[in-house]
């Protein structure tokens, strides 16, 4: 196969994490976090756009856009426009009172917002700063977890530079493009990890990504995660047992014990169909694959969250083996 060594994926300084809405992608990307910080690294998640999901998983009472400690060993911090924008036109605009007075002007703002690449190159710059950030000889973050918005923000990322050209001379902001195309296409130090369900939508729209990644991208592809997979642990001598046990709820007119195995039954055509999507996920897509139960409730406790990063690095290494 030709990806690269999965349990290494903690090594990675940057890993972007993309998929549907809702799939799980900042639980997954919590939990990694909780498990790198368990095994004595410091990670960082930074989460994008508005959604600040992070505070309620890590129960804390707000995340800025200055890294924090969120509890466990794990910082975090929202990657919102305002402050990337800041940042950037304090480093690039080299006067900061003028980048000031710039970002207060209202019109201005309205322009940069809504100016398509002006978002994307600031968070992209934010990102490789994060990534040059030093604590004496060692990077500051090991690694850095980008809980991205859903794919479509992500192939912007990716696709920035190519947007750019053109527009852009050999000037400074041709070598900052430059400068993020060799980080995120440096497969030492970066890859883009992909999150879905094994229903059929989100794994028709994980496998469309999939090949647009390796036709148009050359960023390396880390792990797949296919969450929430239905966990019915019946093995199939119980499954045998079926059959009978509805004839006698029959026979003794026992409506409780038919409805009993009629929800059985529903069940194990629901972990059917699942299995079937992960079929087709792991035919389709050359990543290795992490496969992550659905859990009884959906309000999982930060605990939870770590037992399931504990679980998918657990997966990882052996799949490496
Ligand atoms: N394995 C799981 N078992 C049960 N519930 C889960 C599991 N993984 C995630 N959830 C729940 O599913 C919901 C969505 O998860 P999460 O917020 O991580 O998704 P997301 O992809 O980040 O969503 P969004 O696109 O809105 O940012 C949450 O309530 C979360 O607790
Ligand atoms: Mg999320």
């Amino acid at each position: 196969m030709s990806f690269l060594d999965p349990a290494s994926l903690l090594d990675r300084r940057l890993l972007l994490f993309t998929g549907k809405g809702g799939v799980g992608k900042s639980t997954v990307v919590a939990g990694l976090a909780l498990e790198s910080a368990r095994r004595g690294r410091r990670p960082l998640i930074v989460e994008l756009g508005h959604r600040h999901t992070m505070k309620s998983i890590f129960g804390v009472s707000a995340i800025g856009y200055e890294p924090s400690p969120v509890g466990r060993g794990v910082h975090a911090m929202q990657l919102e426009f305002d402050g990337a924008l800041t940042d950037y036109m304090n480093e690039h605009v080299k006067v900061p009172r003028l980048a000031r007075r710039v970002l207060a002007n209202v019109a201005l703002r309205r322009f940069f917002e809504a100016a398509p690449a002006v978002g994307e190159i600031a968070t992209l710059n934010k990102l490789s700063a994060l990534e040059r950030e030093r604590r004496g000889s060692a990077p500051r973050w090991d690694p850095i977890l980008v809980d991205l918005d859903a794919t479509g923000h992500a192939l912007m990322l990716l696709n920035l530079a190519r947007v750019m050209d053109g527009l852009v001379g050999d000037g400074p902001l041709r070598r900052m493009l430059d400068g993020f195309s060799v980080l995120l296409n440096d497969p030492r130090k970066t890859m883009l990890n992909l999150v879905t369900l094994p229903r059929d939508l989100p794994a028709q729209e994980t496998v469309e990504l999939y090949t647009k990644l390796c036709s148009e991208h050359r960023i390396a592809r880390g792990a797949l995660f296919i969450n929430q997979i239905p966990s019915l642990h019946i093995d199939d001598e119980a499954l045998t047992f079926l059959d009978p046990l509805q004839d006698r709820a029959e026979a003794l007119d026992d409506v409780e014990l038919s409805r009993d195995v009629e929800i059985t039954r529903r069940m194990l055509m629901v972990r059917a169909r699942a299995q079937g999507q992960v079929s087709r996920l792991e035919t389709a897509i050359e990543m290795p694959a992490v496969k992550l139960e659905q859990q009884v409730s959906s309000h999982l406790s930060l605990d939870d969250v770590a037992a399931l990063g504990e679980e998918a690095v657990a997966q990882l290494e052996v799949s490496r083996d």
